[in-house]
C-alpha cells in the first residue's frame, strides 16, 4: 500500500500541494485527474522521490520512504525545546486539553526549528532507524512512465530496457534481455529490439517506456499523463497496453486527461484542484455527481 500522510510542496513561495492524504491498496487503479497546474505531477513525481515533500510523509508497504516529519508525530513535537518552553516545565499530563492545544499551536503556526535539542534529535532517529528505507528501494518498487517517454536516446530500445535491471536490480545481461524479449512481445514491439528511440513513432515510444518500467518488476506503476503527447490514432494502442496492465492486478497511480478511459478503468478517481485534494470517490460516483462546485465546473469544461 502507498499511503501519503499529510503531504505539502512548495516551491518558494509557490505552495503547491497543501495538505494531500491519499492511500493506494494493493492492485487498486486511482485515477488523478484536475486543472493544469493543481500539483498532480508535483504529487506523481513526490511518491518517486523525484520531489522531497517540505511537509508530510509516504510510506510504501509499511516503510517510510521520506524524511520523518516531525508535526506528524505528537511525542515528538513534545520532545522539543519548543514545546518544552511553551509548557513552561508545568507538569501537563499527555494530551491534557492544555498540551493538546500546545502542539496544536506548534504544528499550526511550524514553529519547530532544524535545532530542537537532543530528546527531539533521538526521537527524530529513531524513526528514521525503525521505518526509513533508502531510495533504492524505493526505485525497485515504483516504476514511472512520464508524458515525454523519457527513453534515453543514444540507446537502442533493448539497451533502454537493461539498463536499470542490470545496474539496479543486478540482473546478468543474458536475464534482463530475456526478460525484455518478454515484455517487447507483450507490447507488440519485438521486431524494434535494436533501434534508436529516434526512428520510433511516440505510441511505439510509449510502449517500450511501459516495457521498460515492467523490466524492474514494480510493484507500483505510476503513469503521468502517457497520452497526451501523442497524436490521437496512437492514443488507443497505448491505452490498449495499459488496459492489460491494469487486468493484471498491478496497483497504479494514472494522472489523466482522458475521461472516458479514468472511468472505465478506475478504482477511485481523486480529483485535485490547487493543490487540494478536493474529492476522492468511485469513477461512478465522481463522474455523475460531483459534490463539490470546483469538480462540476472541472467536468463542464472536459466532458
Ligand atoms: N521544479 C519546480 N520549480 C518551481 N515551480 C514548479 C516546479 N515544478 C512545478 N512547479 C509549479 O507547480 C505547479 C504545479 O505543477 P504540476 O506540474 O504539478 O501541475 P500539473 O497538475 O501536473 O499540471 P499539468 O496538467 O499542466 O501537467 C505549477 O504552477 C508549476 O509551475
Ligand atoms: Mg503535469
Amino acid at each position: 500500500m502507498i499511503d501519503i500522510k499529510g503531504l505539502y510542496k512548495s516551491f518558494g513561495q509557490l505552495q503547491v500541494l497543501r495538505g494531500i492524504s491519499l492511500k493506494v491498496s494493493d492492485g487498486e487503479v486511482v485515477c488523478i485527474i484536475g486543472p493544469s497546474g493543481s500539483g498532480k505531477s508535483t504529487l506523481l513525481r513526490s511518491i518517486n522521490l523525484l520531489e522531497r515533500p517540505t511537509y508530510g510523509e509516504i510510506w510504501i508497504d509499511g516503510k517510510l520512504i521520506t524524511p520523518p516529519d516531525p508535526y506528524l508525530h505528537f511525542d515528538v513535537i513534545r520532545a522539543s525545546n519548543t514545546y518544552r518552553h511553551m509548557a513552561q516545565e508545568r507538569q501537563l499530563p499527555p494530551d491534557s486539553p492544555e498540551d493538546l492545544d500546545i502542539v496544536r499551536r506548534i504544528k499550526e503556526q511550524d514553529l519547530l526549528k532544524p535545532r530542537e535539542g537532543r530528546p527531539y534529535l533521538d526521537l527524530m532517529r529513531r524513526i528514521e532507524r525503525e521505518h526509513r528505507v533508502d531510495d533504492h528501494y524505493t526505485r525497485r518498487r515504483i516504476g514511472m512512465v512520464f508524458q515525454h517517454f523519457n527513453l534515453f536516446p543514444h540507446m537502442t530500445v533493448m539497451e533502454n530496457m537493461v539498463y536499470a535491471p542490470m545496474h539496479v536490480n543486478k540482473l546478468s545481461r543474458q536475464e534482463a534481455e530475456q526478460k525484455a524479449l518478454t515484455l517487447l512481445n507483450t507490447v507488440g514491439l519485438m521486431d524494434k529490439k535494436d533501434v534508436y528511440p529516434a526512428t520510433l513513432s511516440g505510441g511505439q515510444k510509449q510502449r517500450v517506456a511501459i516495457a521498460r518500467a515492467l523490466c524492474m518488476e514494480p510493484e507500483y506503476l505510476l503513469f503521468d499523463e502517457p497520452t497526451s503527447a501523442l497524436d490521437p490514432e496512437m492514443v488507443k494502442e497505448v491505452l490498449a497496453v495499459i488496459k492489460a496492465l491494469v487486468e493484471s492486478g498491478i496497483s497504479m497511480v494514472l494522472v489523466t486527461h482522458e475521461m472516458g478511459f479514468a472511468r472505465e478503468i478506475a478504482d477511485r478517481i481523486c480529483f485535485l484542484d490547487e493543490g487540494i485534494l478536493v474529492e476522492d470517490a468511485p469513477p461512478d460516483v465522481f463522474f455523475s455527481t460531483p459534490k463539490s462546485d470546483r469538480a462540476k465546473a472541472f467536468l463542464e469544461k472536459v466532458l
